[in-house]
């Protein structure tokens, strides 16, 4: 059984459907949303959209930001091994906590994640895991270093950091500009934020913006560079007009003058 060591500055919290997940003293924030449930969150914000958008496609490289207790990447593997389907995943997914990364093999996992269990302990031992269908790579280290280092093109991006006031530089205009940089054109963006910062920084690089209504969980965000159907479609200069003050976050506002001269840029 996992158990937070004290320096982890963590502890483990029950979500609404009966998932465990984490409360980060460090971000003063929990993991996953408590109300909306850590897996039910992850299957209906992230997983069960982006792959029913993408089913036609037979092989995908999805790049799950960040890994934390990886219920992105368990939840996708669930759900594809669920429903028999036979797409070929590559997930790509930074995290600079390799203590939590060590110890998610005695994490308390719900049991939808029975059939993953051998997975989940190679990839906490080794950050790697690979076989005939899914290959699955943890980044270790700072998300705004790794990800502008990724040389596959990505199809989905599971947005899924602290929130953008807790973790403002996974959010930012410059940090969506590295996420198109790598990303293929009809790549698509799944994030719980409703923030109409965030919506700004998205619709900077070219996105497109669609509310997300999954099954018993508070609405969430799509991105896309194409239209999306049976989505409801957010007219963002509409937005822009009635809210004229409002701006996207940028690195400049987080970062000093030196960490940005030599940082992420
Ligand atoms: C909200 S949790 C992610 C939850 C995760 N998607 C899951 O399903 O368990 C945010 C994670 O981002 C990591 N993190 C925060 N800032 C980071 C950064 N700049 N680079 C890499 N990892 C980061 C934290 O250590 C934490 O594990």
């Amino acid at each position: 059984m996992y158990r937070p060591s004290l320096r982890s500055k963590k502890e483990i919290i029950l979500s609404s459907d009966g998932t465990r997940t984490l409360y980060s003293k460090e971000f003063d924030e929990a993991y996953h949303s408590t109300k909306d449930g850590a897996l039910h969150e992850s299957l209906q914000k992230h997983v069960i959209p982006a792959l029913s958008f993408k089913r036609s496609q037979t092989d995908l490289t999805i790049l799950d930001i960040c890994f934390g207790l990886g219920y992105n990447t368990f939840a996708t593997l669930y759900y594809v091994k669920k429903n028999n389907l036979k797409t070929k995943l590559h997930i790509l997914s930074p995290e600079f906590d390799e203590e939590l990364i060590a110890s998610l093999a005695d994490f308390d996992y719900p049991p939808e994640f029975e059939t993953i269990q051998e997975i989940i302990k190679k990839l906490s031992r080794n950050l790697y895991y690979e076989d005939d269908q899914f290959k699955i790579e943890i980044l270790l280290g700072d998300a705004r270093e790794k990800i502008p280092l990724i040389q596959e093109r990505i199809d989905i991006v599971y947005q899924d950091a602290f929130s953008p006031r807790k973790n403002p530089l996974l959010w930012t205009q410059e940090y969506f500009a590295d996420i198109a940089t790598i990303s293929h054109e009809d790549m698509l963006l799944t994030s719980y934020s409703t923030a109409s910062s965030t919506r700004l920084g998205l619709y900077e690089n070219g996105f497109s913006l669609f509310v997300h209504r999954g099954e018993g969980v508070r609405y969430s965000t799509i991105a896309s560079k194409r239209m999306l159907e049976g989505l409801e479609y957010i007219d963002m200069e509409l937005k822009k007009e009635r809210n004229p003050t409002g701006r996207s976050l940028r690195d400049c506002d987080f970062l000093n003058q030196e960490q940005y001269s030599s940082g992420f840029r």
